[in-house]
């Protein structure tokens, strides 16, 4: 079986932006593929700086992936960490890639605009060389990933061929990201990218009440209750359009168009559509979020799911380097 790679930070609660664009699709694909899914601890590090909530936050994405379908029994869910390696396969990166590459890393590129690049940690410059590490420390075949990793995925190609070039082997394989189209960019409530630095975010599994206080918070336009409205601009909709059925869109086209249909009702549709699906969900990760030793039980049996992989790959690099003893 060809490999499913993919990593996310533990940085608070995951929002709709992450379900949809990454947990969902790379929860898809554990029958086709092998699937291996982490927590991100390292990469959390560049911002997070509460050893608790980052324990706890590694739990809460488990019990996260648990509750929507991950089999434990045939994929690994693991702790980044867990796997020290990464850091060293990072080294080993470090030492072909080329300032210049990280340079043009959107990250680094925004803070640098902002005049701060020479503030932002090293940790921060070199993060697209960790997350290469992750990717290529396990033969990965795929990357399901939202748009915004693009870039890191393009890097991550761009080091191992430098790699296999300097040393003349084939020691890393070159991965691709696999980005689900209608979903790549998730909008938040302000209609930008649903991203945590935003404040925009629509967390699916909080209790129906703040779930609802977030839906209505929704940036809309001024356009009066009793006029018709574009269902294609509305950022209302344009959720809505992720959950609904062909039908229950249709409808709420009609009643968007017709007028007497306020932004109101249609956020509150997007609310109980929401809350149906997500419900469900909700009760199952409060069952499993209850139980951490069951949690890291899942961890430590994910991260030895995924050892012979680091074995294998870890052996070829240091060969090819003449790094550590034969
Ligand atoms: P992170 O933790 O920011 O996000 C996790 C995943 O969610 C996707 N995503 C979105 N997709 C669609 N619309 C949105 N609004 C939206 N917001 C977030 C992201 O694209 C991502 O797939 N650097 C990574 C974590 C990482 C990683 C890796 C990923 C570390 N190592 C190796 C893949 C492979 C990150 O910060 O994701």
């Amino acid at each position: 079986k060809k490999r499913s790679l993919s990593g996310i930070k533990p940085t608070g609660f995951p929002h709709l932006g992450n379900y949809l664009g990454m947990i969902r699709p790379a929860i898809d694909l554990q029958d086709e593929y092998e699937a291996y899914y982490f927590a991100a601890d390292y990469h959390a590090l560049t911002t997070a700086r509460d050893p608790k909530a980052m324990r706890a936050s590694v739990y809460e994405l488990t019990s996260y992936f648990l509750a929507f379908g991950l089999d434990p029994e045939k994929s690994a869910f693991f702790r980044q960490s867990d796997i020290p390696e990464v850091c060293e396969l990072t080294w080993l990166l470090s030492c072909v890639t080329h300032m210049g590459l990280l340079e043009r890393a959107h990250a680094y590129k925004a803070a640098d605009a902002e005049g701060r690049g020479k503030e932002i940690s090293h940790g921060l410059f070199s993060y697209p060389v960790l997350m290469a590490a992750d990717i290529l420390i396990y033969d990965s075949d795929i990357v399901p990933v939202g748009q915004d990793q693009i870039q890191h995925l393009e890097m991550t190609r761009d080091m191992a061929q430098k790699f296999n070039a300097a040393f003349n082997v084939d020691a890393l394989k070159l991965p691709v990201a696999k980005v689900q189209e209608n979903v790549a960019t998730v909008p938040g409530t302000d209609g930008r990218k649903m991203s945590k630095s935003y404040g925009n975010l629509i967390e699916p599994l909080l209790p129906p009440k703040k779930l609802r206080k977030q839906c209505m918070a929704i940036a809309t336009d001024s356009t009066p209750l009793e006029d018709p409205k574009d269902p294609d601009t509305c950022n209302v909709f344009t959720l809505y359009k992720l959950f609904a059925t062909p039908s229950e869109l249709e409808d709420m086209r009609q009643n968007y168009l017709g007028g007497g249909y306020g932004y109101g009702h249609a956020k509150q549709a997007l609310f109980e559509k929401l809350d149906a699906y997500f419900s469900p969900y909700r009760e199952e990760y409060q069952r499993l979020r209850a139980d951490e030793a069951y949690l890291e039980e899942v961890l430590q049996s994910g991260a030895e799911r995924v050892r012979p992989a680091v074995e294998e790959v870890m052996d070829r690099v240091r060969r090819a380097t003449g790094i550590g003893r034969r």
